[in-house]
Formats: C-alpha cells, sequence, structure tokens
C-alpha cells in the first residue's frame, strides 16, 4: 500500500487511486477554495493520481492554463484518458516528471499545487527549491497534507513517509526562500474508505515565492 500511494502502477495502482479519489475530493475542494484562482492564471499541480479533479480546477475561473506533473507513467496514462477533452482543447498538458526535476522553465506558474504529496519527498528541500525556481516572483504554493496525528494511525504511513507540523513546514519554507503566508486547517467528515481513522485533520501550508 505505500509503494502503491508513493508511485501508483499497473491494475492495483489504478484501484488505489479510485479509492484516492473518494478519500481526496474534500481535501481538493478545500484546496481549492484556499487558491482564490482567477482567470488566466497558470496553475501547476503536483501528483495528480488519475486526474480526476482537473474539472473541478477549470471550474473555478476561465481561462485558465493547468499543467499537471506526475511521476508515475500509469498515472499520467489515466489520467490523459480521463481528460482528453481539456487537453484537446488546449488549457491542459499532462507531464510525466519528477518535482526535484521538472522539464519547466523558470517562473512559469502562478500557483503550484499539491495534495497529499510531501509525505514522499525524501528530501523536501530539493523539490522545494525547484518549485521556487518555476514559480513567477509573487506566486503561491499550496501544500495540502493530513496531520502527524492522523497519518501516525496508518500502519502503511510507516514506510517511509515524512510528515509535518505547521512549524516545520514554516522553516522548510524560510530555508528555501519562500515566505509562509499562512497554515489553514480543516476536519475532514469522517471516511472509512483506506482503512483510515475518522474525521482526520489536514492542512493547507499557504507560502510566497518573495518579490527579490
Ligand atoms: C498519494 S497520491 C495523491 C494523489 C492525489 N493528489 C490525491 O490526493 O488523491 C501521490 C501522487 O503523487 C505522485 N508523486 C509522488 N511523488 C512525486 C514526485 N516527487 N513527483 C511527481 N509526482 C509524484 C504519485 O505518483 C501519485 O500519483
Amino acid at each position: 500500500m505505500a509503494r502503491q500511494l508513493r508511485k501508483p502502477a499497473g491494475s492495483s495502482g489504478m484501484e488505489v487511486a479510485e479509492k484516492m479519489n473518494a478519500a481526496n475530493e474534500f481535501l481538493y475542494d478545500f484546496t481549492l477554495d484556499e487558491m482564490m484562482i482567477r482567470e488566466n492564471q497558470s496553475i501547476l499541480e503536483i501528483g495528480f493520481g488519475n486526474g480526476k479533479f482537473f474539472p473541478k480546477q477549470f471550474s473555478r475561473a476561465d481561462n485558465l492554463r493547468i499543467t499537471g506533473l506526475d511521476f508515475s507513467r500509469s498515472m499520467v496514462k489515466a489520467a490523459r484518458k480521463q481528460n482528453k477533452e481539456l487537453i484537446r482543447e488546449g488549457g491542459l498538458s499532462l507531464v510525466k516528471g519528477q518535482s526535484d526535476k521538472m522539464p519547466f522553465p523558470s517562473a512559469s506558474f502562478d500557483k503550484v499545487f499539491c495534495i497529499n504529496v510531501a509525505y514522499f519527498w525524501d528530501d523536501p528541500q530539493e523539490h522545494l527549491l525547484e518549485i521556487y525556481r518555476v514559480l513567477r516572483p509573487g506566486g503561491r504554493l499550496y501544500t495540502t497534507i493530513r496531520s502527524r496525528e492522523n497519518m501516525k494511525l496508518l500502519p502503511f504511513t510507516r514506510y517511509g513517509f515524512k510528515t509535518y507540523t505547521e512549524e516545520e513546514w514554516k522553516l522548510l519554507c524560510h530555508l528555501n526562500n519562500l515566505l509562509f503566508i499562512r497554515c489553514s486547517s480543516v476536519h475532514e467528515p469522517d471516511f472509512t474508505g483506506m482503512g483510515a481513522p475518522t474525521g482526520n485533520r489536514s492542512f493547507c501550508m499557504v507560502a510566497e515565492k518573495r518579490d527579490l
């Protein structure tokens, strides 16, 4: 399970992705609310799973350019299949790649976000450095994760998951020239689909690339 959540692959990866959609839709809505997406913005999602929620992003404002980056071949394939229309219309581009070595020019995005992905960054600074590079000055990073207390209750998180407190994330942002703006927390509705404890406490940490 830990391996599949980190990098879903094959038919069991597809099943895990479906379960993640059910477990994480609330966090998508919460994070998109936090992002306050405006028309004409350029947005990057890192780690989109099977891409079910791209239409939600497009529903937030007109004329968006949205890019998804995921290092799982299976997830990129599934997301391309699921979002054919958005890709054909030209607003959505899905790329296979990893967030510590992104195939994008510097200063490409107004907003970068990731939901349930930072747990898998073995050296978070390498990823934050890259995110800093691809953000425009004044652009913002939205990192949504579940609390350490909730994650500890899931047996598979013993295998290579990193969790963060608000203070720890603030320090990491500071070390990477990202100005910590706020930590919004939310109490998720009860959900038992993945053997998860009910009533998770989750956070969306917001940080900004300083306009140096
Ligand atoms: C636990 S899933 C979360 C999926 C979705 N965001 C959600 O919350 O339901 C993690 C996703 O991030 C991708 N991922 C993990 N680490 C990554 C990295 N360093 N670069 C790009 N994609 C990554 C995985 O392939 C997977 O699709």
